[in-house]
């Protein structure tokens, strides 16, 4: 909930009115009877917003993900999947026994070398990243992924759910199909695929979330809808999101020099011993700081990660940074 929309107040009568409008459940799939005039018109707004030529709206960001895999299924396809990618994406493409190749974590030069490696014409590759990467807040560099999908011929798949909705990327135009989950920027639930009218087509034909499971219900979408009229004037949210990730930053290179930064909002500090993560985290907690605590096989390391959220303000990362550090006077392994 990076700009606090999930917690927007809404009045009960517009709420009420809306479900009046659109049976309260909906039942069943949305190819049997679980569709709505509301999805249609929350695809159209979503695909005209980001300049894609169609939008599907899913049950969610993981459901978005294990679909979009399902339509190269019978295709002569290869995967470029970055080695950090998120879980949803990794069981999309094991789900659909499509052939992989990982490439280190952000390293272009071993994707193009890969790339280069497997030439067979016949063969579609598609390249995969996520636009932040939620267990370290690393941001993609979509402009190289251009380069080298145009180089060599691929699609190109970007999971936005980290970025989607801050101004983190001016525009996702060269970028083929964009998958997010709607839990982040947005503040609601359900996951989207942004694509071109093909390929929309092949997902209600082959994508097996959203053929075989009830839609979402009704009241789910009147949430969407809200957090996507106040994204379009989320502005000052998040222009607020930007400074205090750059606040974050400043103090955090000071304080871990060891440490590395990132330019999104999701920060995080990770450790040698399991045991002293989980000690920090509980003393944060206990303080009234509750961050996520993520352990392999999620990550390699244990890490505490941050993310940083409209509602925050500077005294919130100063008495994080402050408590952590307060904990690590002597220790040698943050
Ligand atoms: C990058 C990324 N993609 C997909 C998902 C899954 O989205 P959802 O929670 O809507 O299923 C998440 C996390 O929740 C995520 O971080």
């Amino acid at each position: 909930d990076y700009l606090g929309l999930g917690q927007l107040k809404f009045s009960i009568q517009d709420f009420s009115e809306f479900m009046k409008i659109y049976s309260p459940n909906l039942s069943s799939s949305r190819l049997v009877s679980g569709n709505s005039i509301i999805y249609d018109d929350l695809e159209s707004t979503i695909s005209n917003w980001l300049n894609f030529k169609n939008c599907l709206i899913f049950n969610s960001g993981y459901d978005a993900n294990l679909s979009i895999f399902n339509i190269f299924k019978d295709e002569d396809i290869l995967v470029f999947s970055d080695q950090k990618n998120h879980a949803s994406i990794i069981d999309g493409i094991r789900l659909s026994g499509l052939d992989k190749k990982i490439y280190n974590h952000l390293d272009y030069k071993d994707l193009e070398g890969k790339l280069a490696y497997h030439s067979n014409k016949n063969v579609q590759k598609l390249i995969v990243s996520d636009s932040v990467f939620s267990t370290n807040g690393n941001i993609v560099n979509i402009k190289k992924l251009v380069e080298l999908k145009n180089k060599y011929n691929a699609i190109l798949l970007i999971d936005a759910s980290h970025s989607l909705g801050l101004s983190i990327f001016e525009n996702y135009h060269d970028v083929d199909v964009l998958t997010a989950s709607l839990s982040k920027a947005w503040g609601a639930h359900g996951g989207i695929i942004l694509s071109s009218n093909d390929i929309r087509k092949l997902m209600i034909n082959q994508g097996r979330t959203l053929i075989y499971s009830s839609s979402l219900p009704i009241y789910n979408l009147y949430f969407i809808k809200k957090s996507l009229q106040c994204l379009f004037d989320a502005g000052k949210r998040r222009e607020k999101l930007t400074y205090l990730s750059d606040y974050f930053n400043k103090s955090f290179k000071v304080l871990f020099p060891n440490q590395t930064n990132s330019a999104s909002p999701i920060k995080k500090i990770t450790f040698d011993r399991l045991d002293v993560a989980k000690k920090i985290y509980n003393t944060l907690f206990e303080n009234g700081v509750f961050l996520s605590y993520l352990r392999y096989p999620t990550v390699e390391k244990p890490t505490l990660r941050i993310s940083l959220s409209y509602f925050h303000d500077e005294k919130d990362i100063d008495k994080l940074l402050e408590l952590i550090n307060q904990y690590y006077q002597g220790e040698k392994n943050v």
